[in-house]
C-alpha cells in the first residue's frame, strides 16, 4: 500500500515536470524573406544557437526562411499578436510603420557595406529602432546584405540604356521613385517573383544585391551585371513587443546580448560577403559592365533631396552618417 502511495507520487511529479518542462522550453518563431544560403539566414540560425546555448536549452528558436511564415507584412501581424517571438526584416517592409528607416534606402549615401555597418552606431538609427515601440516591436538591431547593382539581359552601360526599360525594383517608395527618376520603368516584386519574371522576360532588369543575386543565381538569368552600388541593404532584428514585455528582465538582458553578438557577426560576414560574392559571379562567367554612374549620382542627389524634406530623422540621419 505504501509502495503504490510511493510509486504514485513519483508518476505524478514526473507527469508536473515534464509539463513545466514543455511550458519552459517554448519553441520560439524567427522569421525571415531570404533563401538559407544568404547572410541574414546565417545570423538568425547564430542567435538561435547562442540563445539556446545562454538559456541552457530554455528558449530554442525555430527559424523559417524564404517567407514560410508569411510575407514581411503578415509577419509583423504575427508578432503584433505575440504569435511570432522573433524576425529580420528589411528597412523597406518596416518603413511603412517607421517612415524614417526609408533614410536607409537613400541613394548614393553609402561607399560600401562596411560604410553602412558604421552607420548604425549613430544617434537617429538608434532612434529609429525606438520608434519601432510604436508598431509592437522591439528593434534590437540591424543586419546587412550587400550594396545594390542592376543586373540585366542587354549591356547596361549608362542609365540611358534604361530608358523605359522593366526594371524589377524593391517594394519600397524610395527605389520606384528612384527608377522613375532615371528613366526607367519599375515593377515592384518580391525575390520570389524575379526568376519566373525573367524567364517569361516579363523584366528587363533587376534592382538586386550580390548576396541574392548568386543564392537564387539570377545571372544564369541575366548574365550583364552594372555595379551602380546605388544603395545599402539593411534589414533590423526585432523581436515582438508583446512577448518581450512578459519576460524578466534578466531574459530580457540575454536576448539582447545574444542579439548584439551576432550582429557584430553578422557586419563583417556581410561585408566578407559583398566581396566574395562578386568573386563568384566573375567565376560564373557573368559580363561585369564598366558603366558610367555620373548620372546615377546626380539623380541619387535629387531622390535624397525629397526624402531628407519629407521627415526630420531621416535628415538627420543623412547628416550623421554620410562622412563616417
Ligand atoms: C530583395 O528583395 O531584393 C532582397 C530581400 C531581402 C534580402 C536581399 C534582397
Amino acid at each position: 500500500m505504501k509502495l503504490n502511495k510511493i510509486i504514485r507520487t513519483l508518476v505524478a511529479s514526473t507527469v508536473l515536470f515534464a509539463v513545466s518542462a514543455t511550458v519552459h522550453a517554448q519553441t520560439l518563431k524567427l522569421g525571415h524573406i531570404t533563401p538559407p544560403t544568404h547572410v541574414w539566414h546565417q545570423i538568425s540560425e547564430k542567435i538561435a544557437a547562442d540563445l539556446a546555448q545562454a538559456s541552457a536549452g530554455k528558449m530554442k528558436i525555430a527559424v523559417s526562411p524564404l517567407q514560410k511564415l508569411g510575407s514581411e507584412a503578415q509577419m509583423i501581424n504575427l508578432m503584433q499578436a505575440g504569435a511570432q517571438q522573433f524576425g529580420v526584416f528589411t528597412v523597406g517592409g518596416l518603413s511603412n510603420r517607421e517612415e524614417s528607416l526609408l533614410a536607409w534606402s537613400l541613394p548614393y549615401v553609402f561607399k560600401d557595406v562596411a560604410h553602412a555597418t558604421r552607420a548604425v552606431s549613430t544617434p537617429a538609427a538608434k532612434q529609429m529602432l525606438k520608434r519601432l515601440d510604436n508598431s509592437g516591436l522591439v528593434g534590437l538591431g540591424y543586419v546587412f546584405a550587400g550594396m545594390r547593382h542592376v543586373l540585366s539581359l542587354q549591356p547596361v552601360a549608362s542609365a540611358v540604356d534604361l530608358k523605359n526599360k522593366k526594371i524589377r525594383s524593391f517594394p519600397s517608395p524610395v527605389y520606384n521613385d528612384w527608377w522613375n527618376a532615371i528613366g526607367a520603368a519599375p515593377t515592384a516584386m518580391p525575390l520570389s517573383e524575379i526568376a519566373p519574371s525573367l524567364t517569361t522576360k516579363l523584366l528587363d532588369a533587376v534592382d538586386v544585391d550580390l548576396d541574392a543575386l548568386v543564392g537564387l543565381k539570377f545571372h544564369q538569368q541575366a548574365p550583364n551585371l552594372t555595379l551602380t552600388n546605388h544603395m545599402a541593404f539593411p534589414a533590423v532584428i526585432v523581436v515582438s513587443k508583446k512577448w518581450w514585455d512578459s519576460r524578466s528582465q534578466a531574459e530580457r538582458d540575454m536576448i539582447s546580448k545574444v542579439v548584439a553578438g551576432a550582429e557584430q557577426w553578422g557586419f563583417k560576414a556581410a561585408i566578407d560577403a559583398d566581396v566574395m560574392n562578386l568573386e563568384k559571379v566573375k567565376a560564373d562567367g557573368a559580363n561585369i559592365i564598366k558603366a558610367d554612374i555620373a548620372f546615377f549620382r546626380v539623380v541619387g542627389g535629387k531622390v535624397r533631396d525629397k526624402y531628407i524634406a519629407k521627415n526630420p530623422l531621416i535628415a538627420e540621419f543623412y547628416k550623421q552618417a554620410k562622412d563616417l
